[in-house]
Formats: structure tokens, sequence, C-alpha cells
């Protein structure tokens, strides 16, 4: 595993799923804050060889009924679709989480939600980023939507991108 790549720049990838693009948003601010080297994919994007020698992994998903979306949950919005067009043309977080290769890197959860909502989909993400082998320290944060298909409130990009500034450096 290379630690650094030239110039300190840390390989880094950040994964989403995202079905109304909130989440794929907050991903690419995250890896722009993270800086060279830092690529957002969605799930069907970082298939495992894209993985491999990541230093850095960075997993989120939208909090969906409470939880990280379940099969259950995707296949309900896709059979009966109403609101905005979800695109559900990747596989879900957990099918991705499930076939994630062992490693040995840092890695961070995030997940989009509206505030008062309970549930979590980071606390899920974060064990199987460990399972896998990545060391999270628990590190998380979650950002917020003002509606149930979004837009994301003012400054959540802001603050993806400071948050993956810091992750870069950390
Ligand atoms: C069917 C459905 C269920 C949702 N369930 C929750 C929920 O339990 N808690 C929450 O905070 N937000 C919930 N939301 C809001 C989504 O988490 C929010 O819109 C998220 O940013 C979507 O991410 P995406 O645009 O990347 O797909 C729900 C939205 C939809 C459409």
């Amino acid at each position: 595993m290379v630690a650094e790549r030239e110039g300190g720049d840390v390989k880094a990838v950040v994964v989403y799923e995202s079905l109304w693009g909130n989440t794929a948003a907050i991903a690419r601010a995250i890896a722009e804050g993270i800086g060279e080297g830092a690529v957002a994919l969605s799930t069907s994007e970082a298939a495992a060889e894209r993985m491999a020698g990541a230093d850095l992994v960075v997993a989120g998903a939208p909090l969906l009924g409470f939880s990280l979306p379940t099969e259950q949950m995707r296949e309900s919005i896709r059979s009966q679709p109403q609101g905005k067009q979800p695109d559900l043309s990747s596989p879900s977080m957990r099918s991705w989480l499930e076939a994630l290769p062992a490693a040995s890197g840092r890695g961070a959860a995030f997940e989009t939600r509206i505030r008062w909502s309970p549930g979590s989909a980071v606390k899920t993400i974060l064990a199987g980023l460990e399972k896998a082998g990545y060391g999270t320290g628990g590190t998380a944060d979650r950002f917020i939507v003002t509606g149930r298909y979004g837009p994301l409130k003012d400054g959540e990009l802001q603050r993806a991108r400071a948050w993956g500034e810091m992750l870069g450096r950390a």
C-alpha cells in the first residue's frame, strides 16, 4: 500500500449512492476538498479494481426510511414512482459494501437527510467499511436537505468541501 502519492497527495475515493443527486453533489464537493488524487464515483463506477490501493475511502448515501436504503426500499421506489424521477441504475451502498475487497486504508462515512429525522445511514456504512479493514475512528458527517427530494440546505456544499479538506489533511 502506498501511503502518499507524489507531492503528498493521498489516493482517495469518494463513493456514493444517490437517487436524486443530493448525495452525488456532496460527494463531488468532498472530493474537491480532499484535492488532487481524489475522485467521486457512483457505486457502479467504484468497481473493486478502482478501490485497489486507496489510502482513503469516503462512502455516502441518503437516509431513506430511517436507514441506509434497503433493497426493499429501493424496489418500492422503483415500483411506485412518485415525485421526482429516481436514478436506480447503480447498485445500493449496502451491496457495494458487501462486495468491498479487504483493504487497510482509512475510511469515513456521510449521509444526506432531513434535519429532524431519526435513524442513521452512516452507522451501517462505517460498520461495512470497518468489516473490509478500513480504519474509520467513527469519522462521519451528515448533510441536510430542506425537502423530501432536496435541495441541499444553503452552505452544505461548502461544508462538505471543508470536511473533505480536513479528511485529506488528517
Ligand atoms: C422515499 C423517501 C424516504 C425518505 N426517508 C427519509 C428519512 O427517513 N429520513 C430523512 O432524514 N430523510 C429522508 N428522506 C430524504 C432523503 O434522505 C434526501 O432527499 C436525500 O438527500 C436523498 O439523497 P439523494 O438525492 O442522493 O438520493 C426520504 C426521501 C424519500 C424520497
